[in-house]
C-alpha cells in the first residue's frame, strides 16, 4: 500500500512512522509512506495557504490552490483508491471501516487545519471524510496517523503473529476478554485456572464468555449493532 500525506507539519509524523508496527512494514516494503508539504505547493509569493472566508466571522480555511495543485501532482503518477480528509464531522472510524480500507492499494489523506477546507476541494477532490471521534483536534495529523496506524497494523505481514491482528477488540463485534502472562501467581492475584488447563476448546469458550460480559458492561452499543 501506498499512502501519501498532504500536511503543514510533516516532522509531526516522523516518531509515530519511526517506531514498532508501521515502522517495520515500512522495512518490510508492505507499506509506503510519503508526506507532502502543503506550503511546497502554493504559488503565492508568501507561501501563504490560508485566508480569510467569504461572509465568515473569525478563523481562516485552507485556500484550494495548493491542495488541488498537490493532489493533481499525486494523481498524474497513479491513481488513487480514496482521498481522504480529516474532519470531525466525517464518518467516524471503526475498525469495519479501518479492514476495508486495508485492501486499498493507493491513499492520500489531506490533513486539515484552522477552520478547515474550502467546500470546493471537499466537492471536487475529497472522496471520505473521517472523524476519529466526537471532539475536536487542533489539526488533522493526529487523526491521520491514527488512520494509518490502525490499517497498517492489519495489512497481512506487517504483525508476525497472523493471528494476533484477528483476535484484537471489534474485530468479531466484542471487545478482547481479560489476559494474562507470566508468573502464575503476582502478589496472591491467581491467573485463571481455565487458561492453564490446556484444553482448547473450554479456553475458546471462556475467552467468548469473559469477551461478551466485558462488551455488555463496557461497551454494551455493540451487541445492539
Ligand atoms: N480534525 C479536527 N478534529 C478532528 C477529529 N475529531 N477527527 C478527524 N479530524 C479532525
Amino acid at each position: 500500500m501506498r499512502i501519501d500525506i498532504i500536511t503543514l507539519f510533516p516532522e509531526m509524523f516522523e516518531g509515530p512512522f519511526g517506531h514498532s508496527i508501521v515502522k517495520r512494514a515500512k522495512d518490510k516494503g508492505i507499506v509506503e509512506i510519503h508526506t507532502h508539504n502543503l506550503r511546497d505547493y502554493s504559488t503565492n509569493k508568501h507561501k501563504k495557504v490560508d485566508d480569510a472566508p467569504y461572509a465568515g466571522k473569525g478563523g481562516m480555511l485552507m485556500t484550494p490552490q495548493p491542495i488541488a495543485d498537490c493532489i493533481d501532482a499525486l494523481k498524474k503518477d497513479r491513481e488513487y483508491d480514496e482521498i481522504f480528509y480529516t474532519s470531525p464531522d466525517g464518518e467516524l472510524l471503526d475498525q469495519n471501516v479501518v479492514n476495508q480500507y486495508s485492501d486499498y492499494r493507493n491513499i492520500i489523506i489531506l490533513c486539515g487545519h484552522y477552520k478547515g477546507i474550502d467546500e470546493r476541494i471537499r466537492e471536487h477532490y475529497i472522496t471520505k471524510e473521517f472523524s476519529i471521534g466526537d471532539y475536536v483536534l487542533s489539526g488533522g495529523e493526529l487523526a491521520a496517523m491514527i488512520l494509518v496506524d490502525s490499517v497498517v497494523r492489519i495489512i497481512p505481514g506487517a504483525i508476525g503473529d497472523e493471528m494476533s491482528a484477528l483476535s484484537d477488540s471489534f474485530q468479531d463485534g466484542l471487545v478482547a476478554p481479560p489476559a494474562y502472562t507470566r508468573p502464575k501467581n503476582f502478589r496472591g492475584w491467581e491467573v485463571p485456572e481455565i487458561l492453564l488447563s490446556g484444553n482448547e476448546k473450554k479456553i475458546d469458550e471462556w475467552k467468548h464468555e469473559q469477551a461478551v460480559i466485558r462488551t455488555k458492561a463496557r461497551r454494551p452499543g455493540l451487541l445492539e449493532d
